[in-house]
């Protein structure tokens, strides 16, 4: 086999995403405050990614995550550590990728045109600090190059942050 065989072409999705990156590196300049980023990250997800209906974040507290930043409906407050599309994604600390939220077990509707899902967990340096959401109307709207496009934007999110920004998720927090 030739090694070029490793090397994937650019999908049709790429340069959204690329841009998507770019402003929000922009967007987000020199400020460093956690609920702030988050929420002019969604409302840059909202306005550039095509038919979504939600998108937010949630900031892992204790063994919960709770609502933050978002765009769309409103939606449940707290989700515990492995449930639902969040939870689960928290728990596992990888993407989850959800094609049909119907044929999810222990799905969590918050907006009832919801069909399809994606949750991509917040780890800095390997520690949950939450999970960033995105639904859309459509069955099948997330695949692999959504998913490491997301993935990307979690890393500009995530590199616009300090330690000192981040939730405190230390076990004295968590008890508080
Ligand atoms: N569907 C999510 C809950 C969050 S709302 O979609 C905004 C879940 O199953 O975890």
């Amino acid at each position: 086999m030739q090694s070029s065989a490793l090397v994937e072409p650019a999908g049709p999705k790429y340069a959204l995403y690329q841009e998507i990156c770019e402003q929000l590196h922009h967007l987000l300049g020199a400020e460093k405050n956690f609920v702030t980023n988050a929420a002019n990250a969604s409302a840059l997800l909202f306005q550039m990614l095509p038919d979504i209906n939600w998108v937010g974040f949630y900031i892992a507290e204790g063994s919960e995550l709770v609502l933050g930043p978002f765009q769309g409906k409103p939606a449940t407050a707290r989700i515990a550590f492995g449930k639902g599309a969040c939870g689960t994604a928290a728990v596992r600390a990888r993407t989850v990728t959800v094609p049909d939220v119907s044929k999810f077990a222990g799905h969590i509707l918050c907006d009832p045109s919801s069909r399809s899902e994606i949750v991509v967990p917040l780890l800095n340096w390997g520690r949950l600090v939450g999970v960033l959401d995105v639904d859309s109307p459509s069955l099948k709207r997330f695949d692999a190059e959504d998913q490491e496009g997301l993935e990307s934007v979690a890393a500009v999110f995530l590199a616009s942050l300090t330690d000192n920004d981040l939730p405190d998720l230390s076990d004295d927090a968590a008890l508080s």
